[in-house]
This record gives C-alpha cells, structure tokens and sequence, in this order.
C-alpha cells in the first residue's frame, strides 16, 4: 500500500507540475543575478558555486526552478527553516530568485569523490533499486541514474557534500523539512536508518 502511495505521488508529480507552467517561461537576468552573487552568496557559496565548505551546500549546475522556490521556502521560513537562509533570503523579490537560480544553475558543477568506500556499496544499492523490504523506492526513479535530477521538480543531488545531505535526510525524516510536495521525501526518509542515510548520502557525493 505504502509503495503505492510512493507510485502515485510519483505519477502525480510527473503530470502535475510545479511551479507557474501555465504561465509563458519568466525572463531571468543572470547578469543581474552575478551582482547580488558578487555581494551577498559568494561568501558560502563561491562565486561559481562550487562552496568550498561542507557547511554550505554546493549550488553550481542545481536546476533554477528548484532554487527559486528553495529561496522562496527559507523566506517564508515555514516548510524550510534555516536562520542563515531566513536572513540571506529575506531582501530577494521573486524575480532576484529566478535570476539566481539561472545565474547557479549555469555554473559548471565541480566532480567530488567518495571518502568512504565500504559506506558506498551499500549507497549504490540503494540509491539504485531502493529498499525493497522496507518499501523504500529508489531514489534514482526521481533524482536520475547519475543524479543530475530532472528539472523542474526533482533536484540535482550529484556531488554534493554527504554532510549536507545527510542533514537534509535526517531533516525531512523529522519533519523539519516539510516543504516537498506530496510529502515526497519525508515517505522516503521516515524509512531510513542513520547508517543507510550515511551510505547513500556518501553514494550520491561521488556520483557525477
Ligand atoms: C553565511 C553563509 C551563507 C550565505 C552568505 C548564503 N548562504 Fe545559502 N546556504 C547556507 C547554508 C548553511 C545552507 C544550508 C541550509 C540548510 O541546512 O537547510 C544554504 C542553503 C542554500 C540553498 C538551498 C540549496 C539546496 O540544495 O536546497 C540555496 C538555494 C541557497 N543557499 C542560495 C543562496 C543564495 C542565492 C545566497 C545569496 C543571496 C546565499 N545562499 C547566501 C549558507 C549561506
Ligand atoms: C518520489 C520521488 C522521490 C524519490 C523516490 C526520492 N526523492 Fe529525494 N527529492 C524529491 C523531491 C521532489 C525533492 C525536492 C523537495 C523540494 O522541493 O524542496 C527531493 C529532495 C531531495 C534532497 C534535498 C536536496 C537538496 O539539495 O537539498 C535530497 C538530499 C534527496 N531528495 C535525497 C533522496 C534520496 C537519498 C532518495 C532515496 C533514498 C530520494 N531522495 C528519493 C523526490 C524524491
């Protein structure tokens, strides 16, 4: 039953989407982007963003739509709470959000290895075919076999930091995170243990 809901929400997701589609593509700015960057985001993120810190998630090839609303949720500070973000986020109109978003999303992504490889096999196994037993799905069917994600709704996890994105998992896994649509990632999460968290988030930092 529960897998159902997971193919159902996964259906769904794919015929409804996100976001204003009805409406024509909005014109972005990039360049108008690059002076708030220059300013404001380099300092985590680098001006490529390719952040340099683990604390900071790397931004550089994330699809702009996905940016967009991440910067639209840390301003509502509702489903996404970060104090950092609320801050960095407060001051952007709708529009500095989708010129962002173009402006990272244009950035080349740079490649990242595994640190860990025993954590990997297992990550691997999962990220590919899920946990059948638990009735996980694979992550895969929505961030794509090489994790570049498919755009508008499903995120590029490839080569990012394992620390932030085991921060992230064990944040939807609480509830904290709250701001995926159809509760997407919170079913995925409930079901996972601390140590396949850290296997698949070890997994994905060396995908590319
Ligand atoms: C002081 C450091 C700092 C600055 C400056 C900063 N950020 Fe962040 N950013 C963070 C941290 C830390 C997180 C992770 C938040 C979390 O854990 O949810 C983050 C998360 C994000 C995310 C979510 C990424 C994802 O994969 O979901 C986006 C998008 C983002 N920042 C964009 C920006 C933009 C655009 C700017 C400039 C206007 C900016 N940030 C400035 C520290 C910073
Ligand atoms: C049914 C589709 C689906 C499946 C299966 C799925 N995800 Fe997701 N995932 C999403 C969506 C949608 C989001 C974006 C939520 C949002 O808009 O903030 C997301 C976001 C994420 C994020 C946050 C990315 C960031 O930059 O902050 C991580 C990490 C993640 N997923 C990891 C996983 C892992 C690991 C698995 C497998 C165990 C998985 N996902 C399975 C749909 C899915």
């Amino acid at each position: 039953m529960r897998f159902i809901t997971v193919l159902l929400g996964l259906f769904c997701a794919a015929y409804v989407p996100l976001g204003h589609a009805a409406e024509p593509a909005a014109k972005t700015d990039p360049a108008q982007a690059q002076a708030i960057v220059t300013k404001v985001c380099a300092a985590c993120h680098a001006a490529d963003g390719n952040s340099p810190s683990p604390a900071n998630p790397v931004l550089a090839g994330q699809h702009a739509d996905y940016i967009a609303k991440q910067l639209a949720d840390f301003k509502a500070n509702k489903e996404r709470k970060n104090p950092v973000m609320l801050g960095m986020s407060a001051a952007l109109s709708p529009q500095d959000m989708k010129n962002l978003g173009a402006y990272f999303e244009a950035q080349k992504p740079k490649t990242r290895a595994a640190k860990d490889p025993a954590l990997v096999k297992l990550g691997q196994q999962i990220y590919r075919g899920g946990i059948m037993s638990k009735g996980v799905a694979a992550c895969a069917s929505c961030h794509g076999p090489s994790g570049a994600g498919i755009p508008a709704q499903f995120p590029r996890v490839a080569g990012q930091y394992a620390e932030y994105t085991v921060a992230q998992l064990q944040g939807f896994r609480a509830g904290e995170r709250a701001n995926d649509p159809n509760r997407m990632m919170r079913a995925v999460a409930a079901r996972l243990s601390d140590a396949e968290i850290k296997a698949v988030s070890e997994y994905m930092a060396g995908l590319r």
